[in-house]
């Protein structure tokens, strides 16, 4: 297609590090949309006739149906979907295939194309972590009441609930989504029309073709509009972060699923067996996960590190832009219906979270809490006679609920019998009603609003 000037053809290396094909293929539903649009718009200016027009985009359908029934055949001479489109709609309607390319170029083409399907993309990353956080909410629903060690330093800390830990994912993912709508709304504007990197001397419709595509309008700038892959950056980014979340969710199943813990049994379908250890069930998904967010993040650096040196304008580095992003998607798409499943058919260990949040002197804040309350203690103060209260049940090997009030007098005399009140993991948690704490009435409100859209 471009051989006009050479007297010799490329060589077999030339050819093989040169071709896209392998995996630019999967832009072939936006390839067709782009050029349908662009032929649209030629014979509606008049660039081309209003028959030549109808003929090509009838003759694009017919390609689309042939990528659709037999898939996109890997020819490295035709080195990327763009020239294997055409080629095909040529065999399709002969050589008035030929007027397609009219006030275009391939830079435009592709940086059309790969929005199309960097904007597709998010949209189907946008409902699977919709399903993902309607997975948490009822599962939060359900534990709203349940008791679990809360960690600091993966110490027992104080005790919270299960919903509450929950919804802190939900939150989590809201923040991704709205990333990736930020970085739909920024990225839509159309490179159609840019052409190679100057724009075109045809009377082209800029507006028209970005209407037909679904694009608020026209990329402002031909170098840019040829040049940029933000949007793929954008996109990368944001499945970073998200990929992020997922890898702490499924560390924490890892860790709750262990036998120390014990917080959580995987169900079968989302555990597998060791070869020769019999009774194992290892959660190798959640470790997948865990492991696919480094691969994702390295998406990111590699499409940044292409990027970061090139000169305007389109420069064949660029062909590399496509990779890491179709690589990341994958990865992100399988890691969010993989953390989904598992949280819908995980069975919580909710007598064990409770006997581990009672075991680890959770309510020593709340000890502390209650002489400032109650007695009048300055915190400091009551924080040095609650470390002794700790000591002592540590010493008897009780509870801080079960420790005398003898024992609690005999460090301050100013402790009374209604401290008992406050010593139970479930009152400890139930007093936690502050804005956004962890109180099952909370969370419940907090629930709620969610699933009403209502986000206070
Ligand atoms: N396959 C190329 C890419 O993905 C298409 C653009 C080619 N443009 C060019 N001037 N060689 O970037």
């Amino acid at each position: 297609m471009w051989g006009g000037r050479f007297a010799e053809g490329p060589t077999a290396v030339m050819r093989a590090i040169n071709a896209s094909i392998p995996f630019d293929k999967r832009l072939w539903r936006q390839d067709i949309a782009g050029s349908k649009a662009h032929v649209a718009m030629l014979g509606a200016t008049g660039i081309v006739s209003a028959e030549d027009a109808a003929t090509i985009s009838a003759g694009l359908d017919t390609v689309a149906a042939q990528y659709a029934e037999h898939g996109v055949a890997e020819d490295m001479v035709l080195e990327d979907i763009h020239m294997q489109s055409e080629s095909r709609l040529a065999e399709a309607i002969g050589p008035v295939a030929g007027r397609l390319h009219t006030a275009r170029s391939r830079n435009d083409q592709v940086a059309t194309d790969f929005k199309l399907w960097v904007r597709d993309a998010i949209d189907e990353v946008d409902a699977a972590l919709g399903a993902f956080q309607d997975a948490l909410l009822a599962r939060a629903e359900q534990h709203a009441d349940s008791v679990m060690p809360g960690f600091t330093h993966l110490q027992s800390a104080q005790p919270v609930t299960l919903g509450h830990h929950l919804m802190a994912y939900y939150e989590m993912i809201a923040r991704d989504r709205s990333r990736f709508a930020d970085a739909r709304a920024r990225m839509n504007l159309s490179p159609l029309g840019s052409a190679a990197l100057a724009g075109t001397g045809f009377p082209i419709d800029r507006e028209m073709t970005a209407a037909a595509l679904g694009f608020d309008g026209p990329t402002r700038n031909s170098l840019d509009g040829v040049s940029d892959r933000d949007f793929a950056i954008d996109y990368l980014t944001s499945a970073t972060q998200c990929s992020l979340h997922l890898s702490r969710l499924a560390e924490e199943f890892v860790l709750w699923a262990s036998q120390p813990f014990g917080f959580v049994a995987l169900s079968d379908q989302w555990s597998t067996g060791s070869s020769i250890m019999p009774q194992k069930r290892n959660p190798d998904a959640a470790e997948l996960v865990r492991g696919h967010a480094g691969r994702i993040l390295g998406c990111m650096t590699a499409l940044m590190v292409t990027m970061k040196g090139l000169p305007l304008a389109y420069s064949k580095d660029m062909q590399d832009d496509k990779p890491p992003v179709f690589e990341a998607h994958d990865l992100l798409g399988l890691s969010i219906a993989a953390m989904t499943g598992m949280v819908e058919s995980a069975t919580f260990r909710t007598d064990r979270m409770r006997g581990l949040a009672e075991a680890g002197f959770a309510t020593a804040t709340d000890l502390a809490d209650w002489l400032v309350r109650e007695a009048g203690v300055p915190f400091r103060e009551a924080h040095h006679i609650t470390g002794q209260a700790v000591a002592r049940a540590e010493a008897l090997g009780v509870k801080l609920d079960a420790l005398p009030l003898g024992d609690l007098q005999a460090i301050d005399a100013r402790i009374d019998d209604r401290v008992y009140g406050v010593l139970s993991v479930d009152a400890s948690v139930a007093s936690r009603t502050s804005f956004g704490g962890t109180a099952p009435s909370r969370v419940r409100a907090a629930i709620a609003a969610a699933r009403e859209g209502k986000r206070s």
